[in-house]
């Protein structure tokens, strides 16, 4: 039996050649979001960066692995303004002031690397400036939990206390998950959540840090097209995630951009 072949609530401890593999993974999802920053501006449709994208993946080496999964079908998940997670990328331009997430998630030998960034088009007001700076903030809290003798648990509840404190929501319909050789495996991370709770962290184990924080109420909505995940009362979204490994004495981030464009502004 192999690892492709567990049930959905083993949690795998992974090797040093699986450590070596989502390095690689990861650093090649990472360096899709650090080649897209300079084409993010307004004008531009994600459509197009869509494409930048997947031809970027392909040219080394890889995959991408949200094409044809589920019925999907780009290489990126594009999330505008008050859209929560999992947009699709369309032929609509950016408008100034738009802020973006920008969600990849690719597969080099066998591995997946999935990560996400916000990014501006243009000079976003200061409340969404704001709500993307305390995200960014959030999941570095959360991945300071991650620790061997920690908890799912404190990692949800760093994240949701900084939110609160700031009077963000924390979106409960989408978790962060376990990958490797499997896109979504378990555990699943949750991002808000109480010390001590969920399954312990142990080294090997592979996972994804993924807030979404909102403006407003934490209520998500799906819309018609099925995958387009929105605020109920449209209030502003973002997110980023990082994926990371436990170590003996703490994680090891696989996507952390190599150019440091870990959170925006990118410069012009
Ligand atoms: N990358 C997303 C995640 O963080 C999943 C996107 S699935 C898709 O788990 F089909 F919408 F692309
Ligand atoms: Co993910
Ligand atoms: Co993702």
């Amino acid at each position: 039996m192999t690892d492709l072949d567990l049930d959905d609530r083993t949690i795998v401890l992974n090797d040093a050649a699986g450590f070596e593999g989502m390095r690689a993974a990861g650093r090649l999802a990472a360096q899709v979001l650090d080649m897209l920053a300079a084409h993010v501006k307004p004008g531009v449709s994600t459509l197009a960066l869509d494409r930048l994208a997947y031809d970027f993946v392909v040219a080394a080496g890889g995959v991408s692995a949200t094409i044809f999964y589920r019925g999907y079908s780009h290489a990126l998940c594009t999330s505008i303004n008050h859209v929560i997670c999992h947009g699709i990328p369309s032929h609509k331009p950016l408008q100034e002031g738009d802020i973006v997430n920008i969600d990849v998630t690719v597969v080099l030998n066998g591995w997946h690397g999935d990560t996400s960034r916000m990014y501006f088009a243009g000079e976003p007001p200061l409340k969404a400036r704001r709500l993307v700076d305390l995200t960014y903030e959030a999941m570095m809290l959360g991945i300071e939990q991650a620790k061997p003798g920690n908890t799912v648990g404190d990692i949800g509840h760093a994240i949701q206390k900084l939110a609160e404190k700031n009077r963000l929501s924390v979106v409960r319909d989408f978790c962060g998950h376990g990958l490797g050789r499997r896109f979504h495996m378990a555990p699943n991370i949750v991002h808000a959540g109480r010390p001590g709770e969920g399954p312990e962290l142990k080294p090997g184990m592979f996972f994804t840090i993924e807030p979404m924080l909102n403006l407003g109420r934490a209520d998500a909505r799906i819309l018609d097209d099925g995958w387009t995940a929105v605020t109920r009362d449209r209030s502003l979204s973002a997110q980023f995630e990082h994926s990371i490994g436990i170590t003996e004495t703490g994680c090891e981030i696989f996507t952390l951009s190599p150019q440091g464009l870990n959170q925006p502004p990118y410069a012009a």
